[in-house]
């Protein structure tokens, strides 16, 4: 079975596929699409490294060889799944090992705005670190405050406990399925959406991504907050408006944002949000740990490997 993997993975996962007796084949550049596509033709399976690629309808009408696909994320939003399921082609992901790693990221960020570190940052880069003023540069506290989540699922859950053992905040969240566990272990409670964005101190977004739900976070739902509220976003950059969130920021109509996410993705180097104090921007870094990363790695080839003898991938984005 001819693998292809478009960008280079932690050792670990490649030699787990070598040593599976499959062929393995990565470029040592960034390929274009259209190199990327001709990849896809001469091989069975991928080994689908982020998210710049689609798998869309036209893709799998273009690459009737493929048979199955490991993502090396737990996002699927750039996989038309649907089609994958009507071809029998199954889609892996990989949950759960990067869960930490990412919530430690939104959890970072939370604090990052809370504290104001970029504009700190900022002045102590330009040299303009003045006497300590009783005044100045004052940011705001954590402990009991209200964190909402905005899909409480694997990543969102560890945020929430994170945020709860640092901070005592209370949780909220709004799912599509209630969340038992958060439930009962951290007196989480569920609410409408409406609730959510009402009440929230801190606004997480953990969900995965649907196309419905384009830009769900707009100037009618950040009109509707806090003015001292955080906006936090290390799911997808689609999921926020990023004009209408420039416009709450610089309005005073939230107190700040946090995004390892943008819209687009990368942000353009120009994006005026850049220029804001209440901001702190990261690119894409959620799970980008030695661990978490090794871990995608290790699963992403177990998936293949589970495929290749005619197993159910350990972790599978098809229904
Ligand atoms: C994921 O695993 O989905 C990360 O966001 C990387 O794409």
């Amino acid at each position: 079975m001819k693998v292809f993997i478009n960008k280079r993975i932690p050792e670990i996962g490649i030699k787990m596929l070598e040593e599976a007796g499959l062929e393995v084949f990565i470029p040592e550049y960034d390929l274009s699409n259209a190199e990327w596509l001709s990849y896809c033709k001469s091989h069975d399976v991928i080994l689908s490294v982020g998210t710049d690629f689609k798998y869309d309808k036209d893709f799998f009408n273009e690459c009737p060889n493929i048979k199955a696909i490991a993502l090396y994320s737990v996002g699927f939003d750039h996989v038309d799944i649907k089609e994958a399921n009507r071809l029998k082609i199954p889609v892996g992901n990989t949950p759960d090992v990067l869960s930490k790693a990412t919530s430690d990221v939104a959890f970072l960020l939370m604090q990052s705005v809370a504290r104001r570190a970029s504009y700190n940052f900022e002045k102590v880069k330009s040299g303009s670190w003045d006497s300590f003023d009783p005044l100045h540069a004052l940011g705001q506290e954590l402990y009991g405050k209200t964190l909402g989540i905005f899909g409480l699922g694997r990543i969102g859950f560890e945020m929430a406990k994170k945020s709860k053992a640092a901070f005592d905040m209370n949780i909220i969240y709004h799912n599509r399925h209630r969340n038992e566990e958060a439930e009962n272990e951290l007196n989480a409670k569920y609410v409408s959406f409406d609730e959510l964005i009402a009440e929230s101190d801190v606004l997480s977004i953990h969900a995965n991504f649907k196309p419905e739900q384009n830009e769900l976070f707009n100037s009618s739902v950040f009109e509707k907050m806090k003015p001292d509220a955080i906006f936090v976003n290390t799911a997808r950059g689609g999921f926020h408006h990023q004009k209408d969130l420039y416009e709450a920021l610089i309005s005073k109509q939230i107190w700040g944002a946090g995004l390892d996410v943008t819209n687009p993705e990368p942000i353009f180097k120009d994006d005026p949000i850049l220029e804001l104090s209440n901001v702190c921007v990261l690119p894409h870094i959620g799970s980008a740990t030695i661990e978490a990363r090794n871990g995608m790695a290790k699963l992403a080839a177990e998936n293949l490997i589970a495929f290749s003898k005619n197993e159910k991938m350990l972790h599978c984005a098809n229904p």
